[in-house]
């Protein structure tokens, strides 16, 4: 194929973009970019720094002196490695927080504009096809059942030795489906060109190879 390929992939949380995004970038050599991180190392940084999420000048001065970069498949927050940290429940609420405030996503879509035009990548977040990178090659929206997605969450969370409650896990991701879908600045929804996979009873390896078919037949 020739000039650039970009593979935008959104959905509300627990949909598997990250793992289906990940093999398909192994696959092809694309590079991944989880733009989900960024916005949890953005609110890494707020909550370090005691901001607010809320637009004023002590967070605009602080977005000017950021900056958020992937490197070897790892989010670096200022030049500082930071995957180890951004996915608390702290830092969780915060990036849903901060991703709804107009700053923030102007400063982050630059950056995730700059490097989808650097290079070939699959990028992976809410707002992808509808908005960061409306001419993206390729547009897929992935979706599963809340239950679905709490099930998976929630088994992701015991195999990592972590506490969980299933029902708080539902509830959480339906508040987030909620306040990702709800917020005025580009909110989640499917770009109208984007073909929707439902992966509710899907495995991960038939929802990879069903993306990579329509690749490579492209
Ligand atoms: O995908 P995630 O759970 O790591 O995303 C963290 C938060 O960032 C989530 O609340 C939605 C928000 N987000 C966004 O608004 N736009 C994106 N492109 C990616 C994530």
């Amino acid at each position: 194929m020739q000039g650039l390929i970009r593979v935008a992939i959104d959905g509300p949380s627990g949909a598997g973009k990250s793992t289906i995004a990940k093999a398909v970038a192994k696959e092809l050599g694309l590079d991944y970019i989880d733009t989900g991180a960024m916005y949890r190392a953005c609110g890494y940084k707020m909550l370090r720094e005691g901001i607010e999420a809320v637009s004023s000048d002590p967070l605009r001065d602080m977005l000017g002196r950021t900056d958020i970069d992937f490197s070897g498949g790892s989010v670096f927050l200022d030049g500082e490695n930071v995957d180890d940290m951004i996915r608390t429940p702290e830092v969780t609420k915060m990036a849903s927080a901060c991703s709804a405030l107009p700053e923030v996503r102007a400063k982050l879509v630059e950056l995730q504009r700059a490097i989808g035009s650097r290079k070939n990548v699959i990028m992976d977040g809410r707002d992808i096809g509808t908005n960061v990178l409306p001419d993206a090659e390729f547009k897929i929206f992935l979706t599963a059942t809340p239950e679905e997605r709490a099930k998976r969450r929630y088994e992701e969370m015991i195999a990592k030795g972590m506490e969980a409650d299933y029902d708080q896990v539902l509830a959480d991701i339906n508040k987030r489906d909620y306040d990702d879908s709800h917020r005025e600045l580009d909110p989640l929804k499917k770009a109208d060109d984007a073909e929707e996979v439902d992966t509710t009873y899907m495995s991960i390896e038939e929802v990879r190879d069903h993306i990579l078919n329509k690749i490579k037949n492209a």
